[in-house]
């Protein structure tokens, strides 16, 4: 007689609204038990509500880094395992093209770059140790250069990619994949009320392609994909050129 295979297992960390709440309703209909992590309850509950034999809620603030290893412990042991953790909490608070303000700056490396380690500190040894698992970071193509609108923002994600390459160098070798998700433009609470935007993908089309990469063990996968193309060449502008372009 041959054992029923056990379901997937994933966390996703910045759970409640647009990509991380798209990528638990993707997850759940593809079999996975889910672990929703974000600050907003009833978000999370709305969620839960809607798969509540797949999803498990846990209320936390990503900037609370200490609490992070004991969170993480108590999530895999709700869960029975895991096997895909997604960090998806950011934000990109609005500023204009003469503000310096570094409260603001902050909160953008706590929670987009420290807490993306804090968590993903956790995940690295458990799959090393575990010998498989896939770790998905949602980046931006905002950190392929420096940029005038949102210096910071630019800053967090750069140093996420970074980071998230260098787990990618490390884990390989244990049969554990990372992706770096740049996701061009996603209508989200993020980008509500932004002028200029297109190539919009929905929360949920940019979910399936998140999914599926790290499903796959993708090292970098753009979203949409047409936006590689675009990062490729931002990348190759030099930069005397890119400071005259305005952007
Ligand atoms: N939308 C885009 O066009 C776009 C493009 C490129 C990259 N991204 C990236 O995609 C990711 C998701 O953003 P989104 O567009 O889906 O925006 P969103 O709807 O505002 O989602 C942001 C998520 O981050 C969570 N979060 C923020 N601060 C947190 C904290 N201190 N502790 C725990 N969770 C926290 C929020 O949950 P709570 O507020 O409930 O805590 C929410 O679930 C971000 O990393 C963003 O930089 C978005």
């Amino acid at each position: 007689m041959t054992a029923e295979p056990q379901p997937q297992c994933a966390l996703v960390i910045g759970a409640s609204s647009g990509i991380g709440a798209a990528c638990v309703t993707e997850l759940v209909r593809r079999g996975y038990r889910v672990a929703a992590v974000a600050r907003r309850e009833d978000r999370l509950d709305s969620l839960r509500d809607a798969a509540p034999q797949q999803v498990r809620t846990y209320v936390h603030d990503v900037t609370e880094f200490n609490t992070v290893p004991a969170r993480f412990s108590e999530i895999v042991d709700d869960l029975g395992g895991l096997s895909m953790v997604i960090y998806a909490a950011g934000v990109m608070p609005k500023i204009d093209v003469d503000t310096y303000d570094f409260t603001k700056d902050k909160k953008v490396i706590d929670v987009n770059l420290l807490g993306c380690i804090a968590w993903l500190n956790q995940a690295a040894p458990f799959f090393q140790k575990q010998g498989a698992g896939s770790i998905v970071g949602i980046s931006s193509i905002a950190g392929d250069r420096g940029r005038i609108g949102y210096p910071v923002y630019n800053t967090s994600k750069a140093a996420m990619n970074t980071y998230l390459e260098a787990l990618r160098n490390r884990l390989s070798r244990h049969g554990v994949s990372v992706t770096t998700i740049k996701p061009g433009y996603v209508a989200t609470a993020m980008t509500e009320g932004m002028e200029g935007l297109f190539w919009v993908a929905k929360a949920e089309q940019a979910a399936r392609a998140i999914v599926t990469a790290g499903e796959r063990g993708k090292p970098t996968r753009y979203v949409l994909r047409r936006w590689a193309l675009v990062g490729l060449v931002i990348r190759c502008i030099p930069s005397f050129i890119f400071r005259r372009m305005n952007v």
